[in-house]
């Protein structure tokens, strides 16, 4: 389906873990439109996941940075800049932890440090990649970032947690933050708001399974998958949307202004009826 969208564009792609990651897909759709990417990932993902191998099917360098630390992500906009020649045009923003979920805290009973990580992980590092991105300027005008989130920012899911309050703390920033940048250097800001999809970050979310089911019964189009998000994600990186900044841009097949649907009734009036 490539269309040579972003030939000529250089970017980077935070978060792609391994092959299931939302920015390994987007990296490898990126690449197959004729961008040049650079891949970025925590030290520790950088050891534990398959990112090199996404390396190689992209031509890519890969640049460690831990999107907590500012030093880091200062270091990785002057190595990106080097490596492409001059200033970039994306950015994907593809990063997502909670302390309290991996350890299964509860919202009601969280630990207030483990909920500062997550903030600090899932929501302002969006902050600190656009603040190192605009004091490097090292996005040429009419970029374009786009960061993923859920929409538990908008209704509560209990099984999400504090990344729920990460997600509307992060939809937040790209809207404060796309306003100043739109003015300063006509950069768009956005966020894309995904389907429920089976990665890791994904899978640790308790209850999973059944959400997805339900979910998927309660789009009009169905789950949009991890690859259908990619492509949402080159659109919004290319030059059709230049005019598209500071929204959070439902993905979801529908999912967000369903209010009920035929098959969950049919579910329900099934278990009913047993
Ligand atoms: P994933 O587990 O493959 O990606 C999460 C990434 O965040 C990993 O690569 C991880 O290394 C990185 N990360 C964690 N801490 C970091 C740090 N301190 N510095 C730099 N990177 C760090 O899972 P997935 O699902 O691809 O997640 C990507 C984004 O999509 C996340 O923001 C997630 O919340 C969001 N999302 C996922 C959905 C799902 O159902 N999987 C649905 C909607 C949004």
């Amino acid at each position: 389906m490539a269309h040579q969208l972003l030939k000529g564009k250089k970017g980077i792609i935070f978060g792609a873990l391994d092959e299931r990651s939302i920015a390994w897909k987007t990296a490898l759709a990126c690449v197959a439109e004729g961008a040049e990417i650079t891949l970025s990932n925590a030290p520790i993902a950088l050891r534990m996941g398959k990112i090199n191998e996404l390396a190689k099917l992209c031509n890519a360098e890969v640049i460690p940075a831990d999107a907590t630390s500012t030093a880091d992500l200062d270091n990785l906009m002057q190595k990106a800049m080097e490596i492409h020649g001059g200033k970039l045009d994306f950015m994907l923003h593809s990063i997502g932890m909670s302390p309290n979920v991996r350890k299964n805290f509860s919202y009601t009973e969280t630990n207030y440090e483990n909920f500062l990580k997550t903030l600090d992980i899932s929501a302002l590092s969006l902050h600190r990649v656009l603040q190192s991105a605009k004091k490097a300027d090292a996005l040429n005008e009419w970029g374009s970032v786009v960061a993923l989130t859920y929409i538990a920012a908008q209704r509560a899911f209990p099984g999400y947690n504090d990344m729920a309050d990460a997600k509307a703390m992060l939809e937040s920033i790209a809207r404060s933050f796309g306003y100043h940048y739109g003015f300063a250097k006509k950069v768009r800001v956005n966020t894309v708001s995904q389907s429920p999809t089976v990665t890791t970050a994904g899978s640790g979310v308790a209850g999973f399974d059944v959400f997805l089911d339900y979910a998927e019964k309660m789009s009009p189009l169905g789950n949009a998958s991890a690859e259908q998000c990619a492509d949402y994600c080159v659109s919004l990186f290319s030059d059709y949307t230049r005019m598209v900044t500071m929204q959070n841009l439902f993905h979801d097949g529908g999912f967000s202004f369903t209010g009920v649907s035929t098959p969950i009734v049919e579910d329900i009036t099934k278990a009913n009826t047993l």
